[in-house]
């Protein structure tokens, strides 16, 4: 089956869209990208998003024509990376979240994704598939993260312990226990927390606005990463919560950073500051599979895009040794794409009645198909 995937993450860096096919059933399954491209959002309605991600207030009509918005760049997005190509028969669409609430010990979660999928139906003339992380909050999950069992799927090792880790703007991360061991109820996974996103924040801040990410992590290889503020930010109750566990703007934002910068008893250089932030990314991630992980890995494969920054990456290789830090291209995964890649597979298993997420990931009671199907009229 020809499947069309797209996500936009909490990067808010544009909407990544795939051309998939799709063959064979639930885990046995093959998938081949035919296409893959990113189409940044118009910038206006870039800054609407960031906006209203950061708390501004709008009224449910300016929230409708938001919503409609986005889903009308999806759209796009979706019939273009279709030309000169075989056409889809289906799109799975993360949308954009805009307001993403964990699960509490008596209330369960709420997450909001805008860009919705009738409308994609529609303007595609293609079934579509949206609202993937619903279910599972209401079967008391994070909704998050969805990737784990696209990452099962494809990319377990037949005798080492993998992790797949993810750095988008938030960072998550599955941990695979050899295929050979059978040992699927022991795969785990939660969200990391900040991978790019404060980096992000900050570059934007000292650019104002030219830039608004560390290319290959070019700035921050020419400061030194202050440990001691490091160290102190890892007390935070986030990266002590037991998984599973969810993050993203809400928690690591603008506000976020300006406490970040409060917290320095010293002048801290440009260079410097995006060290130590840089370091904070790489230092939890290693944190959390020392504390949550039953076996550290052999392997780390990086995906997303902090997995083409290069500093990130080699502070990653420091804190994770003894383990190979690769990329997942390097196993034969689209590091770029294995998210929207994510979505048309989620897509697939809905409307084949599998289920998409893995419960012991996400922290719902049940695995269960995932996701809104929308016909086209
Ligand atoms: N060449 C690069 N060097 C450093 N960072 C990069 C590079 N390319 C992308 N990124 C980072 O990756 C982010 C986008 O990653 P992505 O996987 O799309 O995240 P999300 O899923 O949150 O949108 C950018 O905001 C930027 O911080
Ligand atoms: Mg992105």
């Amino acid at each position: 089956m020809i499947v069309v995937g797209l996500i936009s993450g909490t990067s808010i860096d544009g909407i990544d869209a795939v051309l998939t096919e799709i063959t064979g059933d639930d885990l046995d399954i093959e998938v081949k990208l035919l296409a893959g491209e990113t189409y940044p959002y118009p910038e206006q309605l870039r800054s609407h998003i960031l906006g209203v991600c950061g708390g501004d207030c709008i009224s449910m009509e300016n929230l409708a024509e938001l919503d409609d918005a986005i889903a009308q760049q999806f759209a796009i997005a979706a019939n273009d990376i279709q030309k000169n190509q075989t056409p889809a028969t289906l799109i799975g669409s993360h949308g954009q979240t805009v307001f993403h609430r964990p699960p509490k010990e008596n209330a369960i979660g709420y997450t909001l994704q805008l860009g919705r999928g009738d409308l994609i139906a529609q303007m595609t003339k293609t079934q579509t598939v949206s609202n993937f992380r619903v279910a599972d909050i209401a079967a008391g999950g994070h909704g998050a993260p969805l990737v784990s069992r696209l990452d099962l799927a494809l990319l377990s090792h037949p005798k080492e312990y993998r992790c797949i880790q993810n750095l988008g703007g938030i960072g998550n991360v599955t941990y695979l226990p050899p295929r050979l061991l059978q040992r699927e109820n022991e795969i785990v996974g939660w969200d990391t927390g900040p991978a790019n996103v404060l980096i992000d924040l900050a570059v934007t801040r000292f650019t104002d606005g030219r830039d608004t990410y560390d290319r290959n992590g070019e700035w921050a290889a020419k400061g030194i990463p202050h440990h001691k503020l490091v160290e102190r930010w890892l007390q935070q109750d986030f990266f002590h919560l037991l998984p599973p566990k969810s993050t993203g703007r809400e928690l690591f934002g603008e506000e976020y950073l300006t406490c970040c910068f409060a917290d320095a008893e010293e002048e801290l250089s440009q260079e410097d500051w995006l060290a130590t932030l840089t370091e904070l990314t790489a230092a939890s991630v290693a944190r959390s599979y020392r504390d949550f992980l039953p076996h550290f890995p052999a392997e780390v494969l990086l995906g997303g895009g902090g997995s083409r920054n290069a500093y990130l990456k080699k502070r990653l290789s420091q804190h994770l040794a003894p383990a190979t830090v690769l990329t997942v291209d390097e196993v034969g995964v689209n590091s770029d794409f294995k998210e929207a890649i994510a979505f048309a597979l989620l897509a697939y298993w809905r409307i084949g009645n599998h289920p998409g997420n893995l419960p012991q990931v996400t922290g719902a009671r049940q695995s269960l198909p995932l996701g809104d199907i929308h016909p086209v009229f």
